[in-house]
């Protein structure tokens, strides 16, 4: 048997006992969604293909000179790393091509931008979250927030079509480029996870119907930043000690959320002296997340209401974040 033959047999063989490609599931699942014309379907597959090119260059950072600071920042005054820019222009070219998006908000471009098509659909997304991670070869992801636009194709675009509450969301996802890399999304009909297999170029389904455990014992928050925060998280951060909850906070809001997600636990970064109104960006950090959140049996808040109820003024707008298990949340809530 020559090589090719042999590789292409072991790449049969890993297919079939894993399972269901991503592209298939998609597919299976098209007539679950409301408006079942493909487009979404196939929203969802330019975003899985633009992740494999992100996932090939985060593997390569070190290698090849992508690692390490622009030199630049963007609009909130982050330094942009060279994987920021980098995955945002795979992003925004990918779903540029694929017409099904007509604007997209992203962490990287100040405004909106305006794809000029007659996509139905606007995306914002964080095409690189954790980046300060990057350099030191931990954890990073991308996160994704799907809506319909709101006026008819054809004329201009409005800010009715652009900023959209998160309950308006149709679908959202992340990608974590972790030990392994998965990908994670809901179209509001539960969450599943997704494993990319690196030799076939797929993503296998490996954590379908994912559900978020109602309680946890991990907390996840900067207790270095405490001198900061208001005296009712000093609070909840001692009663978590008083628990015997374990801290973990990788600095990756994609990877702490994940870890989260699947043992149980609370995330929190709420408003400080230095950020009065959160750190974390609703559009395009908190939607997704919490609407994956509330798929999964777990919750989201600002601390007092619900992430998805929060009305959008404007792109880059910033809010408290609380997300993860149900009763956790609850709990640090009532501490005012
Ligand atoms: P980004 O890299 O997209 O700017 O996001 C960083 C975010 C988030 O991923 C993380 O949880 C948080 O910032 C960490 O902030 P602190 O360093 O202030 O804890
Ligand atoms: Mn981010
Ligand atoms: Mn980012």
């Amino acid at each position: 048997m020559n090589k090719t033959n042999a590789t292409s047999i072991e790449s049969s063989r890993i297919a079939q006992s894993i399972g269901l490609t991503l592209d298939r599931f998609i597919k299976n699942n098209q007539d679950q969604f409301q408006y079942a014309s493909g487009e979404l379907s196939q929203l969802l597959r330019d975003i899985a293909l633009a992740s494999k090119v992100v996932n090939r260059e985060v593997n390569k950072a070190g290698l090849i000179d992508i690692m390490g600071a622009m030199g630049t920042q963007n609009m909130a005054g982050d330094n942009q790393q060279k994987l920021d820019v980098l995955a945002n222009i795979r992003f925004t070219r990918a779903l540029a091509k694929g017409g099904e998006v007509c604007a997209l908000v992203s962490e990287e471009a100040e405004s909106f931008v305006d794809l000029n098509n007659e996509g139905k659909y606007v995306i914002a997304i964080d095409p690189l979250d954790g980046s300060s991670n990057i350099d030191v070869n931990v954890s990073i992801g991308t996160i994704f927030s799907i809506y319909r636009r709101k006026t008819q194709t054809g004329t201009p675009l409005q800010s009715i079509d652009i900023l959209q509450k998160g309950s308006e969301q149709v679908a959202a996802g992340y990608v974590l480029y972790g030990s392994s890399t998965m990908m994670v999304y809901t179209t509001g009909h539960g969450v599943n996870g997704f494993t990319y297999e690196p030799s076939l170029g797929e993503y296998f389904l490996s954590h379908p119907d994912l559900k978020m455990p109602e309680d946890g014992k991990i907390y996840s928050i900067n207790e270095g930043s405490s001198n900061s925060f208001s005296n009712a998280i000093r609070d909840y951060i001692q009663y978590c000690k008083d628990q015997n909850y374990t801290a973990r906070y990788i600095g990756s809001l994609v990877a702490d959320f994940h870890r989260n997600m699947l043992k149980g636990g609370i995330y929190i970064y709420p408003i400080t002296s230095k950020d009065p109104h959160g750190k974390l960006r609703l559009m395009y950090e908190c939607n997704a997340l919490a609407f994956i959140a509330e798929q999964a049996g777990g919750k989201a808040s600002n601390g007092h209401n619900r992430i998805l109820d929060i009305e959008l003024k404007e792109l880059h707008q910033r809010t408290a974040f609380y997300v993860g298990s149900k009763n956790m949340v609850t709990k640090a809530e009532t501490f005012k």
